[in-house]
């Protein structure tokens, strides 16, 4: 396990990378697709919540899945097996200290992982060398800032606030999808495109009420509560009032929206 990962390894962590990216895949996913033939690395592949979407929309291409966590990539194993998925193959590797020669993959995919970084630009100039020029690299990452609710509530966001003051002390930062074209150009990429993905939840969509305000954020929330009040950033009570709040967005009247971002660029080819 990697020291200070905010959202920890349990099981219940694990449901909750399949549910957001089965809720989001369309929202994330429905631009990526890589060419028969080509390969990709994906940096930080977890449990293989992504990994299953790219290699069942790119069947062609050979995918390498890196990740620290040799529990996760266990995992990640199983679920490819268990759906036949035969293009994949995964490999325990840190981000800082992959065993990979320079100018060795076509694509690189990375997603929800700079936000645990304390170096995310060096970890994309790491991936960059791994590049072959004009090759791509995407990354996905949210951005806490980016949630507004209805109705609004301030103990919400505090509780929100403590899951970003935890991943900031973690040495991460969940505010960092704002910031990915800055970081993607200066970690050496060329004709870099970000857009924001914004997901809006109303009653008119009950699959997203319950993948993404249930089973993604507010369980990510909900999963900080004894960490934050450990730390003293909150006290049980308000910790509550808050979850409660975000609970109350799932009503028949309510409203969440969050923000996604996904950048792709470009490993420049010589003049
Ligand atoms: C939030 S999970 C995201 C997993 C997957 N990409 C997804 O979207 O479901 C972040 C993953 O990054 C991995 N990770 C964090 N630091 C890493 C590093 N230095 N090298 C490789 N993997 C790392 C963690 O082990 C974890 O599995």
């Amino acid at each position: 396990m990697i020291e200070g990962y905010v959202h920890g390894y349990h099981a219940r962590e694990n449901e909750r990378l399949q549910d957001q990216a089965g809720a989001l895949v369309e929202l994330l996913h429905h631009d990526t697709s890589y060419p028969p033939g080509s390969t990709v690395l994906e940096a930080g592949c977890g449990v293989g919540a992504q990994t299953v979407t790219l290699a069942r929309r790119s069947p062609g291409a050979r995918f390498t899945s890196i990740d620290v966590s040799a529990p996760s990539l266990a995992a990640a194993r199983r679920r490819t097996d268990a759906m036949g998925i035969a293009n994949v193959r995964f490999r325990q590797a840190d981000v800082f200290a992959l065993p990979f020669a320079p100018e060795s993959y076509d694509h690189v995919f990375v997603c929800f992982v700079l936000e645990h970084l304390s170096r995310p630009v060096e970890a994309l100039a790491i991936l960059h060398e791994l590049l072959r020029p004009g090759g791509t690299m995407t990354v996905i990452e949210g951005d806490h800032g980016s949630t507004c609710f209805h109705p609004d509530s301030g103990a919400a966001h505090l509780a929100i606030r403590c899951q970003v003051e935890l991943q900031r002390r973690a040495g991460g930062n969940a505010l960092i999808g704002r910031q990915l074209y800055p970081l993607m150009i200066a970690a050496g990429l060329d004709a870099v495109h970000v857009s924001p993905r914004m997901v809006y939840v109303d009653a008119s969509r009950p699959d997203l009420v319950d993948g993404v305000t249930r089973k993604t954020f507010t369980a990510m929330i909900e999963g900080v509560r004894d960490a934050a009040i450990a730390a003293g950033l909150s006290d049980p009570a308000a910790f509550d009032a808050g979850i409660r709040d975000l609970y109350r967005t799932m009503e028949p009247d309510g409203v969440f929206c969050y923000t996604f971002f996904k950048g792709v660029g470009e490993k420049r080819r010589p003049a």
